[in-house]
């Protein structure tokens, strides 16, 4: 999300005439696109940040924006700490870019944005094959450790006409596989539900896949999943977050499903389509996660066995409910937890990856691979890497047949089929 957010702002800058460098010491604006998932990605930040203060002693005309969720949570709290910064804009209020780089001395532009569904951005796509396209902002689902509802605002779908017409153009310049965007996509509601609108993308032609990002097990139907499997155009892959295998800490976490639901719908996805591919996220080391809750988490990576896993300590955000709860985890207790889990799931993925070898997958090429001058690279339906030798041309197409022939955690090799 926060890479597409980039895509927007760029395009709203070279509208107004600017172009992009590479070069800090030449720039006239440099923006830092932030976020505040979880501690690590606000130190970062701030660590950058400090870099340029001396650019801005040298050059005053230089200016610096702040944009994504810490801008949002900071708001002109940040002039204090960093004077030298000159805009903050919140994730709502990227349509005012160009106008605030204008304003002389501080801009701040941080409030809740109602009719941000209604927006329309000219968008720099840095990739001329795949695209990222937003289909609803924000997030109702208050889970009790996670920043974006405060920082991304009310859940708002997008007209579906304003999807479908943004997906035709994709179409039309030559874009192949959409992606589309949102906390919570399961829960899109406009003239059209979620399933609705796939039917309507899966019938724009010169579209050959279609991915979602992210699910919530909450509100994943037996709809969709009908229609996951009937819409030859959806690819069999879902991002369906668990964040833990107690039931006693995902009502902690306000997830609103127990483990047992959880499985209930891994078995009907699996049950509806046998080779789907599922990716998930958990969190190591909840408030009050004990020894035993951990042990089911475990239990739930070896029940499941997903394709793959993200996994992080959990960062307690000020201003969320998990954050005042009692019992915190200690760090190295979160960290040994963590190394725990990512362990259990390596063995897991390298299983999963292995059963692909001798099997033949489609195959997307990345433009770099269809130049063919380095190595030939793309990912599967099921959203796996694939590197292949270059000394197999792959002809005009950029959806390939590819037979697997090696297996690594993250990525399988494979032969471009004739
Ligand atoms: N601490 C750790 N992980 C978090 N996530 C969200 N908030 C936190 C937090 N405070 C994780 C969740 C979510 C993913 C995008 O980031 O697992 O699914
Ligand atoms: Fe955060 Fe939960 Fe919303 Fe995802 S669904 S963005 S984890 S509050």
């Amino acid at each position: 999300m926060n890479v597409h957010d980039s895509e927007k702002m760029s395009g709203a800058l070279k509208s107004e005439g600017y172009i992009e460098t590479d070069d800090p010491k030449g720039a006239d604006i440099i923006i830092f696109n932030t976020c505040s998932i979880r501690e690590k990605a606000e130190q970062k930040f701030f660590s950058k940040l400090g870099r340029l203060k001396s650019l801005k002693k040298r050059k005053p005309s230089l200016k610096i924006a702040v944009a994504g969720c810490i801008a949002q949570q900071e708001r002109e709290k940040i002039f204090q700490r960093t004077p030298y910064i000159d805009c903050v804009i919140g994730p709502q209020n990227l349509h005012l870019l160009a106008g605030l780089t204008r304003i002389q001395g501080h801009a701040v532009a941080c409030d809740e944005n109602p009719s941000l569904a209604e927006a329309d951005f000219d968008i720099d796509r840095k990739d001329r094959i795949k695209a990222w396209v937003t289909i609803m902002y924000g997030c109702d689902n208050y889970c009790s450790y996670c920043i974006v509802p405060y920082t991304r605002g009310r859940e708002k779908s997008r007209p579906s006409e304003k999807i479908i017409s943004e997906i035709e153009g994709l179409a039309r310049e030559g874009f192949k596989e959409i992606t589309l965007l949102g906390q919570n996509v399961n829960s899109y509601r406009s003239d059209i539900d979620f399933t609705g609108l796939l039917q309507r993308i899966n019938n724009i032609s010169g579209i050959e896949r279609i991915r979602f990002v992210t699910s919530h097990p909450k509100d994943i139907s037996v709809d969709l999943i009908f229609a996951m499997r009937n819409l030859h155009k959806v690819c069999q892959h879902i991002h369906l977050p668990l964040q833990s295998g107690s039931s006693r800490i995902l009502h902690l976490m306000n997830r609103k499903y127990s483990y047992e639901d959880y499985l209930r719908k891994i078995e009907i996805l699996r049950n509806v389509m046998p080779d789907i591919s599922i990716t998930s996220d958990i969190i190591a080391g909840f408030p009050q996660e004990t020894d035993k809750d951990h042990s089911l988490t475990i239990r739930g990576l070896k029940e499941i066995a997903f394709d793959g896993i993200f996994a992080f300590n959990y960062s307690p955000r000020v201003g969320t409910r998990a954050a005042e709860l009692s019992g915190h985890v200690e760090d190295d207790v979160k960290s040994e937890r963590l190394y725990e889990i990512l362990d259990v799931q390596n063995a897991i993925t390298d299983m999963k990856n292995k059963a692909l070898v001798d099997t033949i997958q489609e195959v997307l090429l990345e433009p770099s691979g269809i130049k063919g001058n380095s190595k030939l690279t793309g990912r599967t339906r099921s959203n796996k890497i694939v590197n292949m030798p270059v000394y197999v041309q792959p002809g005009s197409s950029d959806l390939v047949r590819v037979r697997i022939v090696k297996a690594h955690r993250h990525s399988l090799d494979g032969i471009i089929q004739k």
